[in-house]
């Protein structure tokens, strides 16, 4: 880290745990209390999402229509920290869905560990730990409706899907044909939570980074397989009827519990919205 906690725009405020105080904005994920370390034996299943105050998570882009990350709240700062969470990463977990937007040409951003010098930092912290370059990816899908892009298949990254077994067999023979690792990790056409970390930690994979929204995350949740969500909350009402929220899917019974491992308050450079980076621990229901 070259730049110290000089100004508003560089640091954020711990407020959680104590003592409070400026704390720098880059490496903050990377700090040793804060960044993800799973093992294959014991994986780190980690999330991050940025929601508005009205809890959206996404909204239709008015350029392509498509569902995306509202623009209203998307932000560099978040952004940040979500590149530290890839670089920490073994696997990023993503969707049948950014895959096709990938390939249309109208996903949010690419796949981190971004190229861009901002983050060049990231790429040599990984390189210090002798990480492969990028972590790999695994792509969840039902529909195997799956256009990867040529560009994917070769930036030398691992990649896999996650299906069902009642996947179609031409399908995933025509993907394994193309260089990619089919998982197969549910019964039906679906992939299960449990049964997609358990052969992702098989794979050797102990740092879980599930980069895709409120549907794969039900199947965390209910699976209990999650260890741990990163949410920034944007402190802006958005409004909006087509929208998405953390979770999709029935009633949590009982109710997904975190706890509070740290919150941090940004009210620097963000263009006059403010912030606050939390990180929340998954709390088992007891047993029995
Ligand atoms: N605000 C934020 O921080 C944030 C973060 C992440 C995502 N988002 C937004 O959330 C929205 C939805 O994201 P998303 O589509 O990537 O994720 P998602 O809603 O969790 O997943 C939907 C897609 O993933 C596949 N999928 C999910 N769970 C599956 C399972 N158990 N078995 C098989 N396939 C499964 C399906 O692919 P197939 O259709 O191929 O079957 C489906 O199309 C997007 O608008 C995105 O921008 C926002």
């Amino acid at each position: 880290m070259t730049k110290g906690p000089s100004s508003s725009q560089e640091t954020v405020l711990r407020l959680f745990p104590g003592p409070g105080g400026p704390v720098p904005l880059r490496g903050l994920y990377l700090d040793e209390s804060l960044r993800p370390s799973g093992t294959p034996a014991r994986p780190f299943v980690y999330a991050s999402f940025i929601a508005s105050l009205d809890g959206r998570i996404s909204l239709p882009d008015p350029d392509t229509q498509t569902r995306k990350v509202p623009r209203a709240i998307a932000n560099p700062r978040d952004w940040r920290l979500v590149q530290e969470l890839a670089a920490a990463a073994d696997v990023l977990v993503t969707s049948g869905r950014y895959i096709r937007d990938l390939a249309a040409g109208v996903a949010q951003d690419n796949l981190p560990v971004s190229d861009k010098p901002e983050f060049a930092d990231l790429h040599e912290w990984r390189r210090a730990r002798s990480l492969t370059p990028q972590p790999a990816v695994a792509i969840v899908t039902g529909s195997l409706d799956l256009p990867i892009p040529e560009a994917l298949l070769h930036s030398g990254r691992r990649i896999y899907i996650a299906t069902g077994a009642a996947a179609d067999t031409s399908r995933t023979g025509a993907l394994t044909a193309r260089g990619v690792h089919v998982l197969q990790v549910g019964t039906g056409s679906r992939a299960e939570g449990r049964a997609l970390i358990a052969a992702l930690a098989k794979e050797g994979f102990g740092n879980i980074f599930m980069t895709a929204g409120s549907v794969l995350l039900n199947a965390l949740l209910t699976a209990g397989v999650l260890n741990c969500l990163y949410l920034t909350q944007a402190c802006r009402i958005l409004g909006g009827r087509a929208f998405e929220t953390l979770h999709t899917g029935e009633e949590l019974n009982p109710p997904a519990d975190f706890k509070l491992r740290s919150l941090f308050y940004d009210g620097g450079g963000n263009g006059g919205i403010d912030q606050l980076f939390g990180a929340l621990d998954y709390v088992a229901p007891p047993t029995g």
